[in-house]
């Protein structure tokens, strides 16, 4: 009987650190830290081509002190935007990150356009 409590006891343990794993979302709705930092691995950092340093101090990922992270927030809203307002109900398949970005910090722009955007 004391092992069952103390197997009890310990899954409790588990499941309240992982739910209060993530500190800092406002915009996402990851459960886990886990699940976020697949998410910045796999689609994030690679759409936009940069490491996780350029957005994060990465001994405190929470943290808001660099302005690349809340430029990302803003960007991540008008993704959702872009696809709850128009692309929604015109029937398209949602944009992402990567239709802009494709890789590179600051989006491509075509050799003619006049507003040159950031330099590489
Ligand atoms: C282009 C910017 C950018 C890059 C690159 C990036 N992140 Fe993030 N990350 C963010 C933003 C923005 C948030 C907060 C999202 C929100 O508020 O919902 C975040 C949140 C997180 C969080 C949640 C922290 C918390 O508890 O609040 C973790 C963990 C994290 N990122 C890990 C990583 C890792 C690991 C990498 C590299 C593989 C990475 N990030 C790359 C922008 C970035
Ligand atoms: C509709 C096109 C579009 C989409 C979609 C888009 N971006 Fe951007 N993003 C831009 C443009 C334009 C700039 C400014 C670049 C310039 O002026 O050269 C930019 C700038 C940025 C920057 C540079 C921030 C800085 O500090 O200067 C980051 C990082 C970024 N975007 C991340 C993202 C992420 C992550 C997503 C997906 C959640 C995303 N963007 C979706 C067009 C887009």
């Amino acid at each position: 009987m004391k092992k069952f409590l103390i197997v009890i006891a310990a899954t409790t343990a588990v499941q309240s650190l992982s739910a209060q794993d993530v500190k800092n979302l406002q915009i996402l709705s990851f459960k886990t830290k886990k699940e976020t930092m697949d998410f910045m691995k796999k689609t994030i950092a690679p759409s936009v081509g940069v490491k996780c340093s350029y957005c994060h101090n990465v001994r405190d990922f929470p943290s808001d002190e660099k302005n690349h992270k809340k430029i990302t927030r803003e960007m991540m809203l008008m993704t959702q935007r872009i696809n709850e307002n128009t692309i929604k109900p015109l029937k398209y398949k949602p944009v992402t990150c990567w239709t802009c970005h494709q890789g590179n910090v600051y989006p491509p722009r075509h050799k003619d356009d006049k507003n040159k955007g950031h330099e590489h």
